[in-house]
């Protein structure tokens, strides 16, 4: 059965819903965020259905869902509980693997009083793909997260980079973070689940995927 991914990125905005989009339409997977934060302005469980144009059947519910657009720990606070990590469980049945598993935020981004996205990432187990922009920052903001995901013992796949090509940054990022780029995504015109296809074909590393 194909692995587990868990998308993660340098940030919030930077890619990750285009990236698990992209996915899970390449790999036949099925998509799930556990957490999402700013339901009022549409999840990013319709977002991929949309894109990857994805039956609902193809994905998994949220397990915890807040409207408003901040960090799971306040929205949590304002919704009156508190996200326990060792309530959310990779479900046992998909109705096709791989799992895409998209976080919120960073891999710092605090759930609870005490822990972040990355003690969520830990104890799912999945190996990681982390969404970068290609844009000046990212060299420090990738390596950073890296050696964040590597410090906890996360297993890190590789690093896509998302916008306008910078072979220069990209170099940095695999140089400085010792980790593959294992794909790219332009910026696109529009969206879909054909151009998202094409990029996969043009722009990725099969063999990281397979
Ligand atoms: N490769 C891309 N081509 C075109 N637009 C993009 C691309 N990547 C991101 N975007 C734009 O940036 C927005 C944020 O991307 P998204 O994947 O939702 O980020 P994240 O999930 O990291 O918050 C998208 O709604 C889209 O408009
Ligand atoms: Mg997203």
């Amino acid at each position: 059965m194909a692995e587990d991914l868990f998308v993660t990125g340098t940030d919030t905005h930077v890619g990750k819903t285009v990236l698990s989009a992209l996915l899970v339409a390449a790999l036949n997977g099925t998509y799930w965020k556990p957490i999402q934060t700013g339901a009022s302005e549409g999840t990013d469980r319709q977002q991929v259905m949309r894109w990857a144009e994805l039956p609902e059947s193809r994905t998994v519910p949220e397990r915890y869902c807040f409207d408003p657009p901040v960090s799971p720990h306040l929205a949590a606070e304002a919704a009156g509980i508190t996200i326990e990590i060792s309530r959310i469980c990779r479900p046992s049945q998909i109705p096709a693997a791989p799992l895409i598993i998209e976080g919120a935020g960073g891999v710092l981004a605090p759930i609870n009083g005490s822990e972040m996205m990355l003690d969520l990432i830990g104890k799912l187990g999945a190996p990681v793909v982390v969404a970068s922009r290609t844009a000046l920052g990212t060299i420090n903001h990738t390596v950073l997260t890296v050696r964040a995901l590597r410090g906890a013992g996360v297993c890190v796949k590789g690093v896509v980079m998302i916008g306008p090509e910078n072979l220069d940054n990209e170099r940095a990022v695999e140089r400085y973070g010792a980790v593959p780029v294992v794909g790219r995504i332009p910026m696109l015109d529009r969206i879909c689940r054909r151009t998202l296809l094409q990029v996969f074909e043009s722009s990725f590393d099969r063999r990281a995927f397979s």
